[in-house]
């Protein structure tokens, strides 16, 4: 039996799986393409961003300190860390509020790979990733190992990837830079290989293509384009 059937939660939804390296563009792609199908966005990264900011917030995670898994998750849970579904996809909430934002500054972008590597940090973020989606909801999910380790039974796992100047040009857009400076974007280049480099190289669920899923390289295609090919691709897996 898979474990969609054993899943009270997953009977009869659909899953779509999008993995990729740092600013492939996934959280976004997956959020249009789930909107495309009429499906939930659950982006698995903010949830590790999450635990990464409460570590921060209260649970000693600083530079080069020793991490304490533990510590972290019982502040997780103490702190109210959850996802929740608001209408079209799953955002990461704070004691009731939004997180959105407070996930996504540099300070947490720096130290949530030394997070994320963690094993007991991924068991945690895992149970609830596959607890989520309602009975018979279909989802689009993004992140680094959810085609090999999260829903491996996914009816679509696309492996997204772009050149490391095109991700880092992306990013720093992304940030509100108007022109992009040179320097700037070697730095930013730089910071995602290394985040890349942390994400593969990990003893637990590391980043790589699963063997069944469609590699596709957004390097020269326009967003539209990405989103297009892989509704295509789900549309025809799943029909719809
Ligand atoms: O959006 P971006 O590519 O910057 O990263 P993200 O999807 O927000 O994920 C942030 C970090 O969480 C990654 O660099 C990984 O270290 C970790 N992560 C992971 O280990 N496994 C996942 N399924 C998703 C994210």
């Amino acid at each position: 039996m898979s474990r969609a059937a054993e899943l009270p939660g997953r009977r009869g939804g659909r899953i779509i799986a999008i993995d990729g390296p740092a600013a492939s563009g996934k959280s976004s792609t997956a959020q249009a393409v789930a909107r495309a199908l009429g499906y939930a966005h659950l982006d698995s990264g903010a949830l590790y961003r999450g635990v990464t900011l409460v570590g921060v917030r209260h649970g000693g995670v600083t530079p080069g300190a020793p991490l304490d898994a533990n510590r972290l998750l019982l502040e997780a849970e103490r702190r109210g860390l959850a996802l929740h579904y608001d209408g079209t996809g799953y955002g990461v909430y704070l004691a009731g509020e939004p997180a959105d934002e407070a996930i996504r500054t540099p300070e947490v972008t720096a130290l949530v790979s030394a997070v994320s590597a963690l094993p007991e940090v991924r068991a945690w973020v895992n149970d609830r990733l596959r607890a989520l989606p309602f009975a018979g909801q279909s989802v689009v999910v993004d992140g680094r190992d959810i085609g090999t380790v999260v829903f491996p039974e996914a009816d679509l796992k696309v492996y997204l990837t772009a050149s490391p100047r095109t991700r880092a040009e992306r990013r720093l857009k992304q940030r509100g830079s108007k022109a992009v400076v040179a320097a700037d974007l070697d730095r930013e280049t730089a910071a995602l290989a290394a985040r890349d480099q942390a994400d593969s190289s990990r003893a637990v669920a590391p980043l790589r293509m699963a063997a069944d899923a469609v590699a596709l390289d957004g390097t020269d295609l326009t967003f539209e384009e990405q989103v297009a090919e892989i509704v295509r691709l789900a549309r025809g897996r799943v029909g719809g």
